[in-house]
């Protein structure tokens, strides 16, 4: 096993409060506010992987859109007056408490590359990197928009290997969603689990190397 140079950060979820955007309408929103950002943000990854599955693309801003409209039928409740607001707020999301700190720390030693790998468009990640402060803090910030798929298509953790001429088992891929780090263990990279929302364990044949609760301890894993 080679050692990790480069820490790879899924975007939403784990840098990315996705349901911060509701919580800057909850008031508007109504007492629906979390069942409604829950299905726009399950309706978002379904049309990725959908998508993905039958070789269609179409970019995640899009599908971002779609899952918003979506959510809006299904929860009539929440008016649709919202739907500019949140999809301003949702292209600049809050960075969870433990992102500055932890990339800060990371960047602090010598050696290791970081990077962000993600389902977003260029646009919003660009937008989400510079709203929360961390653009000089990473290296590369890797859309799967370059190969037109989504993940866990092996082609989008690729094109980390390929960006800096590594490996797969010299990254370390940090992600909160369950079925991200299970795309990243069959590609070969060293995944640890941001377990946020205290979600029982799942695909035991590609297993993250840690279980963390939040981003705090990231630095200090020995891998
Ligand atoms: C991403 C999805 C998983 O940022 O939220 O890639």
């Amino acid at each position: 096993m080679n050692a990790a140079s480069v820490y790879v950060f899924d975007a939403y979820g784990t840098l990315f409060d996705v349901h911060a955007a509701i919580g800057r309408h909850r008031a508007a929103a109504g007492p629906d506010a979390d069942r409604f950002s829950e299905i726009w943000r399950t309706k978002q990854l379904e049309y990725a992987w959908t998508l993905t599955l039958a070789g269609c693309y179409a970019d995640f801003w899009t599908l971002t859109e779609r899952a918003l409209d979506h959510a809006f039928d299904r929860v009539p409740s929440v008016p649709r007056a919202l739907r500019r607001g949140l999809l301003d707020a949702y292209l600049r999301l809050d960075a969870y408490a433990d992102v500055r700190a932890a990339l800060t720390e990371l960047k602090g030693r010598s050696g290791f590359s970081i990077a962000i790998l993600s389902n977003g468009s260029p646009r919003m990640l660009d937008a989400a990197v510079e709203a929360s402060g961390i653009a000089a803090l990473c290296d590369a910030v890797l859309s799967v928009d370059a190969v037109r798929m989504y993940k866990p298509r092996p082609e989008v953790y690729a094109l980390v290997t390929g960006r800096f001429g590594i490996t797969p088992d010299e990254a370390v891929f940090v992600s909160s969603n369950r079925w991200d780090v299970m795309g990243a263990a069959a590609f070969g990279f060293r995944p640890i689990w941001i377990n946020r929302s205290q979600m029982p364990e799942e695909y035991a044949d590609l297993a993250p190397e840690r279980i963390v609760r939040d981003l705090t301890a990231v630095p200090t894993l020995t891998l």
